[in-house]
């Protein structure tokens, strides 16, 4: 029977960055991938699979596309198609029902489509996390008269997805007013900060912990840190991750079992409690604070860049892994992890993560040879590569320790180069 398995599959990859680049290396390597698609993809998934330039929040054409190609599977990079309902999508279309997709309904990505309902499910379920209220325009003085109750900084959050722009920290109440005003009334965010979750805010060092489920079963997968701000000592704008490590090296049994414990087991529970199907990746943010692991946040994808440090530790069959939520089997799956660590360094265009240019040369990848360099905002044209997003690339490296998974990808990142390049050297620096 086994032999039947093999090379039956065409699987569908969505999204455009260094995860999805590193979820394609995984797949194109699997035994049961007959033929890859990206989609809309980049120029490092181009040298492995076939992109197929569409837009995935666009369901008739993901769908049309899907039936054209036989695709058999879809994994979901980003949230935006999960929020907006693809699982949903194809599982009512009799045409594409069969179609296993990645990623959660609808009705569970809620967990990251509103920060209002991902407080709601934590607080009903016990789940460690910081006090919060939540507010709309028609009560904003009573946020006004919530901010007056706590100490300062101030956690402010849009409800909805705002691309990672939507958690302000502020350190005045004046300003904080100021800014609830601006998300709600001002429609800072637009729709997206039409409710305003107000947070306590945590004092402590991050992490993140990646989690599969099937439904069922989960499996708790290796930790990560990523580095949000874009300038060295963890200062300057937010930007979608600079560089990350994995597994995190304050993360001891003792922390990861309490992890399992009093987040993991009660948030598997708590969807099962509450009847929400939940298939695909968690991605759990959360800070340690006195050693007690609190979530700040649910995400219902794989992070990036943290799947470029997450992924190559895994040795495992991917699609093996995803084939089995069809019967919920994951639990028959044995993970087999690299001990080793690994770390990502992100090259960016220079100006970003606000202005920046597009379309400058990339030179030297091809002179890496200790580090696996995943293409992000890159492009091919011709026999060259450009740039074609802030983020153009990360870095992976395995080590020892993650110092010296993060010293290989450094040497590595002095064989790249192109005008404005700019990378954190300073990665690590708060472990
Ligand atoms: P989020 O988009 O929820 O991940 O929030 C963005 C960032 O804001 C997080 O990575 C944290 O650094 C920070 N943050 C969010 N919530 C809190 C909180 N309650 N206390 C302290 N920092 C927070
Ligand atoms: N690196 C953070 C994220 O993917 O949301």
């Amino acid at each position: 029977m086994v032999f039947l398995q093999k090379k039956s599959m065409n699987i569908l990859i969505m999204g455009s960055g260094g995860r999805e680049h590193a979820f394609a290396l995984k797949i194109a390597n699997s035994k049961l991938t007959k033929r890859l698609y990206v989609a809309p993809g980049n120029s490092g998934t181009q040298q492995i699979a076939t992109n197929v330039p569409i837009n995935i929040n666009d369901f008739e054409e993901v769908k049309r596309i899907s039936l054209e190609l036989g695709i058999n599977m879809i994994i979901v990079g980003p949230e935006d198609p999960l929020v907006s309902g693809i699982h949903d999508y194809f599982a009512k279309d009799e045409q594409t029902k069969s179609i296993a997709i990645i990623g959660p309904k609808k009705n569970a990505a809620r967990l990251e489509g509103s920060k209002d309902f991902a407080k709601r499910f934590l607080i009903r379920h016990n789940i460690p996390t910081a006090s919060y209220a939540t507010f709309t325009k028609e009560n904003l003085n009573q946020g006004y008269e919530f901010l007056r109750t706590l100490t300062p900084p101030y956690v402010l959050k849009a409800d909805g997805l705002a691309s990672g722009k939507g958690v302000l920290i502020i350190d005045n109440i004046d300003e904080a007013k100021n800014q609830l005003s601006q998300m709600l009334v001002g429609e800072k965010f637009g729709r997206a900060s039409s409710k305003v979750v107000i947070e306590e805010f945590l004092d402590g060092i991050e992490l993140s912990c990646f989690v599969l489920t099937d439904g069922v079963n989960y499996k708790v997968l290796p930790t990560a840190k990523d580095y949000k701000r874009i300038g060295e000592g963890d200062t300057g704008l937010n930007t979608g991750g600079m560089g990350a490590i994995s597994p995190v090296p304050f993360a001891n049994n003792e922390l990861l079992n309490k992890i399992e414990q009093n987040i993991i087991i009660p948030t598997i529970k708590g969807l099962k409690k509450d009847e929400i199907e939940y298939q695909g990746f968690i991605f759990i943010g959360l800070i340690n604070v006195n050693d007690e692991p609190k979530v700040i946040e649910y995400n219902v994808r794989m992070g990036d860049p943290e799947t470029e440090v997450v992924l190559p530790r895994i040795q495992n069959d991917f699609v093996e892994i995803f084939q089995s939520f069809k019967h919920k089997t994951l639990d028959k799956i044995e993970l087999k992890i690299d001990n080793r660590s690994t770390a990502t360094v992100v090259l960016v265009s220079g100006g970003y993560p606000s202005n920046y240019d597009k379309g400058i040369k990339i030179t030297g990848i091809d002179r890496v040879v200790d580090s696996t360099v995943y293409h992000a905002g890159a492009i091919q044209k011709e026999d060259s590569l450009y740039t074609n997003g802030g983020r153009v690339l990360a870095i992976t490296s395995f080590g020892d320790n993650f110092q010296q998974a993060l010293d290989n990808s450094y040497k590595s990142a002095l064989k790249i180069n192109f005008d404005s390049m700019y990378y954190r050297k300073d990665l690590g620096f708060d472990l």
